[in-house]
Formats: structure tokens, C-alpha cells, sequence
């Protein structure tokens, strides 16, 4: 049963008879690749959570990061401007999951075991771990002005994000369904269009408050630079086998510490 705690802070159609059918939407974010859940957090909960996230952006870490696509080593056999190794950049803030209070509600749907088997349902996983450091489980992501996502895929398999409060301009998500490997091997023609805008993927509409589950290593994506207002993206991280710490660089990164 849900709690009470949570019950209040949910949107209304999100009880336990909601959550109890998880497998409903397994077959719709295989051949989607994306779920979204709108207003999976009630007016009362999004402005809990829009005060705390201001709260707590004053001790949020500030980064810049370049990468390619599939956020791998550079490959010398490609030249530096081919699909494969083209720079993308990445900038953000981001709170890091140990300076999210114990109380907050974000700790609470973390924990959630009906909502945890909720998500473990739709993505067909046997069970859903949080990471090993004290870092990763959830982070709260804020997007200034000038500040974006640049093309990639995911390593990880899926991404479970809510957003807190979007911006006026920009910040746009955008993404191309399942369309990373043709007979096989990495389909780094069409990669190329993309990068050369000379194709345009599915435009996501965002509001505040909307849960959204996304396929991302198999389907590249972009959020574009925010032009006016705050984007403010919480995601939730779990991992499919127990024990597991997000990378050491990645948490340099995007935390600028260890723990
Ligand atoms: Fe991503």
C-alpha cells in the first residue's frame, strides 16, 4: 500500500491499483521507447518539490563535459569530425543524491517499494538497486540559460526522470527511436544527419510534474539549450545487479567528488 506521506504528493490517477500494473506498459516502451506519466506528481507536491530544489541549487555542482555520441573513446581510425568522434558538449548543475534531505519526497518515491515494482514491472527487470556510492540514486539537474544536453546514447539501458519545473524557451527534448544499429553494426550514416541537422527526431512535450521513463541506449538524444527560465530534471537512478558505484569519472564529473 502506498503511504499516506506519498498519496498526498502523487497525482490522483497514481494509487495502488495504478502502480499494481506496471506490465501494462512493458510492450508500449519497447516499441516507443519512451513512457511518459503526466502530472505523476500533484500541484501540492510539485511545489514542495520546486522549493526544495531552490533551496538547494546554491550548493549544486556546476559542469561542463565533452564527449562524442556514444560517450566512448576517441577512434583513430575515424577522423575527428565522422559521427563517431565528434564532440558534443554537456552543461549543468547538479545536487548530488547524499545532499537530498532523508525526509524529502524524492527519497521517498526512491525507496518506494510499490513504485520501485512499479518500474521494475514496465521495464521487465528482475530487481532495481540503487548505486553503491552515495552520490548517483538521485539527482536533482538544473539547466541555466545557454545550458543544454548535446546528442548521445545512454550507457546506461534506461533513464527514470521527473521534471521539477521547466523553462519558457528551449530545453527541448528530442530523440530518434531505436535507431542506433542497422543489420547489426552502428549505424553512423544516419548518426550523421542527425549531427548535421539534416534530419529532425520526435519533439517531447515536457510539462512540470510529468514522470518519464526513456530507452536511451538505443536511441540517440538532445536537450536543447535552454533560451529563457530554469529547467529543473530530477532523475532517478537504479542499476539491475546490486553493489554497483556510477563510474569514477562520471561522478568527477558531474559531482566534482568522489563521496
Ligand atoms: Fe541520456
Amino acid at each position: 500500500m502506498l503511504p499516506f506521506n506519498l498519496k498526498a504528493i502523487l497525482g490522483e490517477k497514481y494509487n495502488d491499483e495504478f502502480f499494481s500494473n506496471g506490465d501494462k506498459y512493458y510492450e508500449i516502451l519497447e516499441s516507443e521507447g519512451i513512457l511518459i506519466f503526466n502530472s505523476f506528481i500533484s500541484n501540492n507536491g510539485l511545489a514542495i518539490l520546486q522549493k526544495e530544489a531552490n533551496d538547494l541549487k546554491d550548493l549544486s555542482y556546476k559542469s561542463s563535459s565533452k564527449y562524442n555520441v556514444y560517450v566512448s573513446e576517441h577512434d583513430s581510425s575515424f577522423s575527428d569530425n565522422s559521427p563517431r568522434n565528434r564532440i558534443m558538449s554537456t552543461s549543468k548543475k547538479c545536487i548530488p543524491n547524499d545532499l537530498i534531505p532523508d525526509n524529502s519526497i524524492l527519497q521517498k518515491i526512491y525507496d518506494s517499494k510499490i513504485i520501485r515494482s512499479f518500474f521494475k514491472d514496465l521495464l521487465n527487470k528482475n530487481e532495481l538497486y540503487p548505486y553503491s556510492d552515495p552520490l548517483s540514486s538521485i539527482n536533482i539537474n538544473y539547466y541555466d540559460k545557454g545550458d543544454a544536453l548535446g546528442w548521445h546514447f545512454d550507457n546506461s539501458d534506461f533513464t527514470i526522470t521527473l521534471l521539477v519545473k521547466n523553462c519558457e524557451k528551449g530545453g527541448i527534448y528530442e530523440f530518434f527511436n531505436d535507431m542506433r544499429y542497422k543489420d547489426g553494426k552502428e549505424d553512423y550514416g544516419f548518426v550523421e544527419k542527425i549531427l548535421d541537422n539534416k534530419v529532425s527526431g520526435t519533439k517531447v512535450d515536457s510539462f512540470e510534474g510529468d514522470l518519464m521513463i526513456f530507452k536511451g541506449n538505443k536511441s540517440i538524444h538532445q536537450v536543447t539549450a535552454v533560451e529563457e527560465g530554469e529547467r529543473i530534471l530530477v532523475t532517478f537512478n537504479y542499476n539491475e545487479v546490486e553493489g554497483i558505484p556510477l563510474s569514477e569519472q562520471s561522478r568527477k564529473t558531474f559531482f566534482g567528488r568522489l563521496k
